[in-house]
């Protein structure tokens, strides 16, 4: 079976194809908008460009993978969590795909599309979930249930998560606030690795739920008045232990022996050696998949799509849905 999934949830426009006969990603095209300097996303303009790079992505999609329309049998696409004018773009291209090739639909979650392709890669079927992006921080757990006809089935919990902000934002947020050029996480990062130096910074955690809006404000005062690469370090430390914390809690209390992060802020390797390290004193092991994954795309999609789509959760073109706020917990 070959399903094709599209992302649209934020600034990614991303066509990924999984063929699970080779259980192999054929192929993960994406076209990326850029925020103009100084801002965060204009949802209506990352909406325009999303129409305007939706058909050439498809294309680029089915012609690395060496395939046509014809040879897709699922179109998954992300319902949610994102922000709408996005959502509404991928949602209208996958059911357009779905009615004019008589192919099944099914609506995938951003967040356990992420889930999925990082336990999909590391291999780590039983793990706690260090789930870190842009707008969600999250630690979840997978648990086995049973419904009213005795059958069981697979949800997510949410353990604990961010009660304001998520780690992705935060610096995004902090990086235009140092005015940085391209105002992202990974500028943040970067000047962050020019020292080892630490210093304390605002800290809450209450159980394993966790808060950054101190910290921000903090290290926003501190603009100017603070080296740079020292305020960028505690900063960085300081938000990752918080999200540490709360995963060495989730470990103990769940007694497992795997953590994957996955999302966008995975990326940053700081972060993985942090969770690695606190694994490790635990007998367990932090692992995350590909940059080319956690960043938002399309691969993840079809695969979570072909995941849906063989328990039989697909959904009629006519009642395609988008919902911004869609838990991965609900
Ligand atoms: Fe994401």
């Amino acid at each position: 079976m070959k399903v094709l999934g599209i992302e649209s949830t934020a600034h990614t426009f991303g066509v990924g194809i999984y063929d699970s006969k080779l259980d192999k990603i054929l192929s993960n095209e994406k076209a990326y908008y850029k925020t103009p300097a100084g801002q965060g996303i204009i949802p209506r303009k990352a909406s325009e460009h999303h129409a305007q790079n939706a058909n050439e992505t498809i294309r680029r999609a089915l012609k690395t993978a060496k395939l046509s329309m014809k040879d897709i049998d699922v179109v998954a696409y992300c319902a949610g969590p994102g922000l709408g004018p996005c959502l509404q773009i991928g949602c209208a291209c996958a059911s357009f795909l779905s009615a004019k090739f008589d192919i099944a639909l099914v609506a995938i979650n951003h967040c356990q599309a992420h889930i999925e392709i990082a336990k999909w890669q590391t291999k780590f079927l039983d793990p706690i979930i260090v789930y870190v992006s842009g707008a969600n921080t999250q630690i979840i757990v997978e648990q086995e249930c049973e419904n009213k006809n005795g059958e069981s089935f697979k949800k997510f919990r949410v353990l604990g998560e961010t009660l304001d902000i998520g780690l992705g934002n935060l610096f995004d947020m902090f990086s235009r606030e140092l005015k940085d050029e391209f105002g992202h996480g990974s500028t943040i990062a970067k000047k962050a690795l020019r020292t080892d130096k630490y210093e304390l910074m605002p800290y809450t955690i209450k159980g394993m739920n966790f808060a950054f809006s101190g910290l921000f404000s903090y290290a926003k005062k501190k603009i100017g008045r603070m080296d740079e690469a020292l305020l960028c370090n505690s900063f960085m430390q300081t938000a990752f232990c918080e999200v540490c914390e709360a995963s060495e809690r989730a470990l103990m209390l769940y007694e497992k022996k795997q953590i994957i992060a996955c999302g966008g802020v995975a990326q940053n390797k700081v972060l993985i050696q942090k969770l690695d390290m606190m694994a490790k004193m635990h007998g367990a092991e932090a692992l995350t998949c590909d940059d080319e994954f956690n960043a938002d795309n399309g691969a993840m999609v079809a695969y979570a799509g072909y995941l849906q789509y063989i328990t039989g959760k697909k959904i009629d073109y006519k009642d395609a849905w988008t919902d911004q706020k869609w838990r991965v917990d609900a």
